[in-house]
C-alpha cells in the first residue's frame, strides 16, 4: 500500500546535476520541492541490485535514511531483447569510464551483428524504474517504459546516451533528432512519472 507524500520537499538521490534538474520540472507541477543529494552532502551508495527496480529502491533508501527525509531515486537504461537484455543496468557502464556514449552504441551495433540479428529495426526498449524511499526504511516503486527500434548509424544532436539509436514506436525520428519538448512526453521517466503523481494523490 502506497503512502502518501505529506512534505513539500524530496530529496532527489543523485549526484548527476542533469538529472537533478530534470526530475526537479518534472515535480514542480505537482509542488513539490527538489533537493540535490549531492547539496546535502550524502554518500552515493554502490548499484549492487540485479535490477532496475532494486537499484532504485537502494538509493531512495540510502538517501532517505541518511537525511531523515523522503528521497526519490531512479534507475534507467536501454534493454535490447536480441542481446539478451544487454545492456540493461548496465547501460551507464557499457560508456566506460569516459562515458562515452559512441563507444557503447558501436558495441550493441557490433553485437548484433555477432550474433546475426536483424541491427536497423531490432526491438529495444528504455525502462525507467523510480522509488519514492521513507526514512523509516519503507519504499514504493513504480516503472515506466517507452518501446522503439534502433536504427544505426546514430542520428540527431539532440539529448543524450543512447538517443541517436532509439527510434520510439509510431515515430521516424529517433530521440536525438527531437528537441527536448518533443522526446519528454515519449520518455519512460516521463511514464514513471505518471504513475508516481498518481500515487501522490491518491494515497493508494
Ligand atoms: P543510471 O544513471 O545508472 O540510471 O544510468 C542510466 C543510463 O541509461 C544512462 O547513462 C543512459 O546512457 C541510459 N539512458 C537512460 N535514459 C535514457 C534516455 O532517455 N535516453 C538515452 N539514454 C538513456
Amino acid at each position: 500500500m502506497a503512502r502518501r507524500l505529506t512534505t513539500a520537499r524530496l530529496i532527489v538521490a543523485s549526484h548527476n546535476a542533469g538529472k537533478v534538474r530534470e526530475i526537479a520540472a518534472l515535480l514542480e507541477p505537482l509542488g513539490v520541492e527538489a533537493v540535490g543529494a549531492a547539496a546535502l552532502g550524502l554518500a552515493e551508495p554502490e548499484e549492487t541490485g540485479d535490477t532496475f527496480v532494486a537499484n532504485a529502491a537502494l538509493k531512495a533508501r540510502a538517501a532517505a535514511t541518511a537525511s531523515g527525509e523522503p528521497a526519490l531515486a531512479d534507475d534507467s537504461g536501454l534493454v535490447v531483447p536480441a542481446l539478451d537484455g544487454a545492456p540493461g543496468i548496465y547501460s551507464a557502464r557499457w560508456a566506460g569510464p569516459g562515458k562515452d556514449f559512441r563507444v557503447a552504441m558501436n558495441r550493441i551495433q557490433r553485437e548484433l551483428a555477432a550474433g546475426g540479428h536483424e541491427i536497423v529495426g531490432a526491438a529495444a526498449y528504455f525502462i525507467c524504474a523510480l522509488s519514492l524511499g521513507w526514512p523509516d526504511g519503507d519504499c514504493e516503486t513504480v516503472e515506466g517504459r517507452a518501446d522503439g527500434t534502433l536504427t544505426f548509424p546514430p542520428r540527431g544532436p539532440h539529448g543524450f546516451g543512447y538517443d541517436p539509436i532509439f527510434v520510439p514506436d509510431g515515430r521516424a525520428r529517433t530521440f536525438g533528432e527531437m528537441p527536448p519538448e518533443e522526446k519528454q512526453p515519449l520518455t519512460h521517466r516521463a511514464r514513471a512519472f505518471e504513475q508516481l503523481a498518481t500515487l501522490f494523490r491518491s494515497g493508494q
